[in-house]
């Protein structure tokens, strides 16, 4: 499958911030996907790095002013404006946000963003306290009226010494999230119902089981199949994360109230994506007050959970089915039976324990079918989440054709 990167045009704009010393990073990256890139500095973008530096990397000559003979008698405005696939902003900084939400055409960027008709995303870093004040959300509200696609902010340390929401998502993240953009909507108006995050069972009202699933392989997965025109569900159980744009989030906590939300959506569903770590017992009991440290030995009396996955595959009129393998050993020989037993179209197993895939924000995959195995990634999660959403999609339409002739 080619690279949704591949030969694509994308204009980079870097604005004034910290952050734009990640861009060189970002750039790379980008040519590494085989697409072509053309950079765009503002006036203040230029005390952070060097016109040099960007001309190295992307490999052209750099953008800065927009009353520069040379310039427009090269690639002006209006060429960059035409050429480009796709406009990427990062970092963005709060006074760029304010300048495009209000129509300004006073420099380069600001001008070359009216008079393109290609997507615009902007990844913003700023200040946490710059990021939450009001008039940078009312303006971040009005981009999202336009169309303008907001990658992040991340939340975490500041070069201020400030903690909070304003880093630039990571550059490898923006990347994925370019590629989402230009990648073909292959599931325009499908459904798609996803589980994902692990489960909580309750023991007592403090106290519960749960797993390290941390939910990220089931967000990327959910914002993929949006990326690609699906209309998604996410059923998940408790996360640190936030919901992905055009996803509907239904919270749960326990495995049978996972099972619950899925019956409640499964007819109306056309696919069905089982990425939870869904914890296969749970208490027999949940003790009604903390159970207290009065015995020197105690004993849980665990119960099975529902196997939401297989009372899917198991209804007459079941969804294209897919289900996550996560294995410490024997990973395709155990994924294969799963296949089988369960009787899911696509089973997508991954290896985990000593710190991989749980939590970690790369992963790698083997996609098993009926047809055989193929590996993907390693790769950042949303990387991965797209290239599998592509397979399932490929799948998915395949075999609903096979079915209507
Ligand atoms: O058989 P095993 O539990 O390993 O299968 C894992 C797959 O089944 C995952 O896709 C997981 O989301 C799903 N599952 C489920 N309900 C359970 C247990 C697992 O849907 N109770």
């Amino acid at each position: 499958m080619t690279d949704a990167l591949y030969n694509k045009h994308v204009v980079v704009g870097i604005t004034g911030g910290i952050a734009a010393y990640k861009i060189p990073d970002l750039v790379r990256r980008l040519r590494e996907r085989g697409a072509e890139v053309r950079v765009v500095l503002t006036a203040n973008a230029t005390q952070f790095i060097t016109p040099l530096t960007l001309q190295a990397v992307s490999g052209h000559t750099v953008h800065c002013d927009l009353l520069d003979p040379a310039a427009e008698s090269g690639m002006g405005h209006i060429e960059l404006a035409r050429w480009a696939d796709i406009v990427c902003v990062a970092p963005a900084s709060a006074n760029f946000l304010a300048r495009l939400a209000h129509g300004f055409g006073d420099d380069l960027l600001t001008t070359l963003c009216l008079a393109t008709t290609a997507q615009i995303v902007v990844a913003p870093a700023m200040n946490q306290q710059m990021w939450q004040n009001s008039r940078t959300q009312a303006n971040l509200a009005i981009l999202q009226q336009h169309s303008i696609a907001i990658i992040g902010p991340a939340i975490g340390d500041q070069a201020c010494g400030d903690t909070g929401p304003g880093r630039l998502v990571d550059p490898a993240d923006i990347v994925a999230q370019l590629a989402d953009s230009l990648s073909a909507r292959t599931l325009e108006g499908i459904s798609v119902l996803i589980t994902a995050g692990p489960t909580w069972e309750a023991i007592d009202p403090v106290r519960g089981l749960t797993n390290h699933s941390s939910g990220k392989m089931g967000y990327a997965t959910a914002a993929a199949a949006a990326n690609a025109g699906a209309k998604v569900t996410l059923i998940s159980g408790p996360t640190a994360l936030a919901p992905p744009a055009e996803v509907t989030l239904v919270p749960v906590t326990a495995a049978r109230e996972m099972h619950g939300a899925v019956q409640d959506r499964i007819d109306h569903c056309d696919i069905f994506i089982a990425v939870a770590a869904v914890a296969d017992y749970r208490p027999v009991r949940k003790a009604r007050q903390k159970i207290k440290k009065n015995e020197s030995r105690m004993t849980l009396e665990l119960i099975r959970n529902p196997d939401i996955l297989a009372s899917v595959t198991a209804r007459r009129n079941a969804p294209f089915t897919v289900g996550f393998a996560a294995e410490t050993s024997d990973l395709k020989a155990h994924a294969t039976h799963k296949l089988r037993r369960k009787r899911i179209d696509l089973i997508a197993a991954n290896a985990v324990g000593d710190g991989i895939a749980f939590g970690s924000d790369t992963n790698a995959l083997t996609l098993i079918d009926n047809n055989g195995a193929i590996e993907i990634g390693p790769a950042p999660k949303l990387e991965l989440a797209r290239t599998l959403i592509a397979e399932i999609a490929e799948r998915y339409h395949a075999k609903a054709s096979a079915q209507d002739s």
